[in-house]
């Protein structure tokens, strides 16, 4: 049998936790995960593009596990009642190669965006920083909010959305959360004097959320929009005048802001910065760019974390994924023994 949680039982999960304690566990494994970075075998995930989205499959495995996310980009989703993103993902272990865990993934990946951005800016962002800017008030946003808050200490919002309904649904979910939210009548206006910006808007085009007059020293830019080819968010003088930091560069080159730029220019991987071997913010006046897509291994750190989160709770079932017959090499055998009974009610019904 697989476990299996779905989204009832995320949200469970987070009831019985609490959001903000659940965020820390999450980026706790995600900085393990990223302490290990050489451990893992890597690639950038397989797209399948349409002409007005995105399919991705993102497959990472260690000594042990293997995890795959399915997950689709289609901005024009919400149009039609539908979501921009959704996703699930599954553990299998290494040595059997049996498929141990199955996971919903649309709820966890905005949890495991919001943690990895949170977990980027604990070591990028000043350490005074105490204003995040939000441009794109969708799924993803609170979920950021929230990252931002525990993990920082974050608590003014300056925030615009193109689309008031999602400015009124942000105000809502976050009501009693603790956070002084100001509502900017446009972009430009939501980061006046914002220590952080985080860019979430979904559009498939070379958008420009900021240009470069928007963005002053010592800021931090948590860019999470733009994640696919011919999809981003920031004017490309932003990016020649910040330190850009990434999660798998050859992904990253294909999908995020930096395909604006020259295919060797320069990045700094943060999982180099976790571990120490460079350095992060040097200097109250950087500006220090996170340029996130979301890589397989956050999944692969967010399905290992569910897994035991998990384990000994009420909050999963099982599911019957895998053939298991007695004898291993009998799979026709367990057909048929299946298959005699439904003959039979096929029979009784006809
Ligand atoms: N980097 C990652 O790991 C990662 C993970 C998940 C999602 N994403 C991306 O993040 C983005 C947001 O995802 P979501 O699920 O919240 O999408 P969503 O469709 O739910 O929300 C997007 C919001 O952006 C707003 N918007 C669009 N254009 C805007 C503009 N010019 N100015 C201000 N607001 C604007 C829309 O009105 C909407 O409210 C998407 O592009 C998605 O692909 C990235």
């Amino acid at each position: 049998m697989v476990q299996f949680v779905g989204t009832k039982n995320i949200a469970d999960l987070v009831a019985s936790v609490g959001l903000e304690t659940l965020l820390l566990k999450l980026v706790k494994y995600l900085e393990q995960d990223f302490s290990r970075w050489e451990d893992f075998d890597k690639t950038p995930r397989i797209a399948a593009h349409a002409p007005n989205g995105v399919i991705e499959l993102m497959p990472a495995s260690d000594h042990d596990l293997y995890a795959f996310k399915f997950v689709n980009g289609h901005p024009e989703n919400p149009l039609h009642g539908l979501q921009t993103v959704t996703a699930f993902g599954v553990l299998a272990n290494m040595h059997t190669g049996y498929p141990e865990f199955l996971s919903e993934m649309t709820i966890s990946t905005a949890l495991r965006t919001a943690a990895t951005s949170a977990m980027a800016a604990k070591y990028l962002a000043r350490k005074d920083a105490r204003t995040m800017a939000m441009i794109g008030l969708g799924a993803q946003s609170e979920f950021q909010a929230t990252a931002f808050k525990t993990v920082l200490g974050i608590r003014h919002l300056q925030v615009f959305d193109i689309d008031p309904e999602a400015g009124a649904k942000f105000s809502r979910n976050l009501e009693n959360s603790g956070f002084v939210i100001t509502h900017a009548p446009s972009a430009e206006e939501a980061v006046l004097g914002a220590d952080i910006i985080t860019t979430a808007t979904a559009d498939k085009k070379l958008a420009t959320i900021l240009s470069d007059n928007m963005v002053g020293a010592g800021v931090h830019l948590n860019a999470v929009g733009g994640d696919c080819p011919g999809k981003t968010e920031l004017h490309r003088d932003i990016l020649l005048k910040s330190d850009i930091f990434v999660e798998f560069p050859p992904q990253t080159r294909i999908e995020g802001e930096i395909q604006q730029l020259d295919k060797n220019y320069p990045v700094t991987e943060l999982w180099q910065v976790i571990t120490g071997q460079k350095t992060g913010r040097s200097s109250d006046k950087q500006i220090t760019l996170f340029d996130s897509v979301g890589f397989a291994i956050e999944d692969f750190s967010t399905l290992r974390f569910l897994r035991d989160l998990v384990q000994g709770t009420e909050f999963y079932s099982e599911i019957d994924l895998i053939a298991e017959p007695k004898d291993p090499r009998d799979l026709f055998g367990l057909l048929m023994k299946g298959a005699a009974p439904a003959r039979e009610r096929l029979a009784e019904t006809a």
